[in-house]
């Protein structure tokens, strides 16, 4: 095998700190945009940043409509209806998405289907959907994250749950990547302690999975129509990580504790915001190749801080309870990262005398400070579901394949048992 030689990088233009989002119609007008449609959910309506921020761009001249179409945690159902009104109202010349992940996917989604033809189905990645690339070019794009977390602000994928199929997966072409991301702290201090919580695992997962991911110089070489924007661990993604792990070092506890807390909230923005520039280009594997079924599978929890009257398992939080056992597993392939990022997550902490126990631990202490369930036991699965998890998680093999392990069946129905009750 020739190994690759090439690693890539990408990222929207950004704009960071208290005030952006007070001049996004400014950064409009640079597009030349005169009508622009503004992407929330009703949960975020609530809290008044989209309509302020839709009043600011009108204070430039641009017409700016407000649709709270995203639903938390997309579904093809709650996408192909946010397209379906937006085709119904455009044109538009440009999009504003205010929210967390689940806004932005959407208006992602949305992007993608009022510029090019065809249904929500044929983009989704094959083989749960067609696999289609975009014909044409999608129009700008500025993401406004309201959530310390996903990083979706600056990555090219849209998630989503195929109902049909209860199956998460995505839509995954750079060409989804927002133009632009505008974080503004100040919009983020009204997330609700336990959003805080679950969103923040997300940001600690981003990181430390792009870090310990497979390398890029590991895989066969590449011919050029053949890259991906996820092309394994590389110089650039592993400084946006550690220095993902060192702010969250500083902040998680106190932004979950204290929701006013302006500095601690600062950092996380960054946080976020680094860990997703990393991921977005490396890639992430075991716990959110688990993620996905633990999600998509959920019997009957109800997270505080979400809205209620329907189960879910948060992102964050589905992607952090297997976490802890998938770097038990994966020490072995690259223990001085592990070991450095445990040390980075706990500076100066005493680790374990097996060392494969310290970062398992140092995660555990974390989710423990913050009020995550204590394993996947506490969402409601017990060890009849296994079965049904793994081969959720087999079938998410674009990740798996981004594992510094190969990880057959039996090593993940290992890591999902003994995620059951993790202290
Ligand atoms: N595209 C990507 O790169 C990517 C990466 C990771 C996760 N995701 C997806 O993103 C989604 C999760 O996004 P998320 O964790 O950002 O949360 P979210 O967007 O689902 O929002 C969570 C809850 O918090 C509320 N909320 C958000 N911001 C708030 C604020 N400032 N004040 C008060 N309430 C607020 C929302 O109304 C919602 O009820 C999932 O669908 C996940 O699969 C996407
Ligand atoms: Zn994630």
């Amino acid at each position: 095998m020739t190994h690759e030689t090439v690693f890539t990088y990408g990222a929207p233009a950004l704009k960071f700190g208290a005030g952006a989002a007070d001049e996004i119609g400014f950064d409009l007008q640079q597009y030349d945009a005169h009508r622009v449609l503004v992407v929330t959910d009703p949960g975020v309506a609530a809290t008044g940043h989209p309509e302020r921020v839709a009043q600011s761009i009108r204070s430039f001249g641009v017409e700016a409509v407000v649709t709270e179409t995203a639903r938390v945690e997309p579904t093809d159902e709650s996408l192909q209806a946010a397209v379906d009104l937006a085709r119904a109202q455009g044109p538009w010349d440009a999009f504003v998405a205010v929210g967390g992940g689940s806004a932005i996917d959407t208006a992602k989604a949305v992007n993608l289907l009022t510029s090019n033809e065809g249904e929500l189905m044929d983009y989704v990645n094959a083989p749960v959907g067609g696999g289609k690339a975009p014909q044409g070019p999608l129009k700008p794009l500025v993401a406004v994250p309201t959530t310390t977390g996903t990083g979706s602000e600056s990555t090219t994928i849209c998630v989503l749950d195929v109902l049909a199929q209860r199956v998460k997966t995505g839509i995954s072409h750079p060409r989804l990547r927002p133009s632009m991301a505008v974080v503004d702290p100040r919009l983020t201090m009204s997330q609700p302690a336990g959003v805080t919580a679950a969103a923040g695992m997300d940001i600690l997962c981003h990181a430390l999975e792009s870090y310990t991911a497979r390398p890029f110089d590991s895989f066969a070489a590449k011919k050029p129509d053949e890259r991906v924007p996820y092309c394994g661990a590389n110089p650039i993604s592993d400084m946006w990580s550690e220095r993902a792990l060192g702010l969250l070092a500083g902040s998680f506890r106190r932004a979950v504790r204290d929701g006013e807390d302006e500095d601690a909230r600062g950092q996380m923005a960054l946080a976020a915001t680094f860990a997703g520039l990393g991921f977005g280009n490396a890639g992430v594997h075991i716990p959110h190749a688990n993620a996905y079924p633990i999600a998509g599978r959920v019997k009957d929890f109800h997270p505080v801080g979400y809205p209620e009257g329907e189960a879910m398992v948060p992102h964050g939080m589905a992607v952090a309870l297997t976490a802890p056992e998938a770097f038990r597993f994966t020490f072995e392939a690259a223990p001085e990262r592990h070991l450095r990022a445990a040390e980075l997550l706990a500076p100066g902490a005493d680790g374990p005398a097996d060392k494969r126990d310290h970062l398992p631990q140092v995660i555990t202490t974390l989710m423990r400070d913050i009020g995550m369930p204590n394993g996947i036991g506490a969402v409601g699965y017990t060890d009849s579901d296994v079965e049904d998890l793994v081969e959720g998680t087999m079938k998410q093999q674009r990740l798996l394949a981004t594992a510094p392990r190969e990880v057959s069946g039996d090593d993940a129905a290992t890591i999902l048992r003994s995620s059951m009750e993790l202290w």
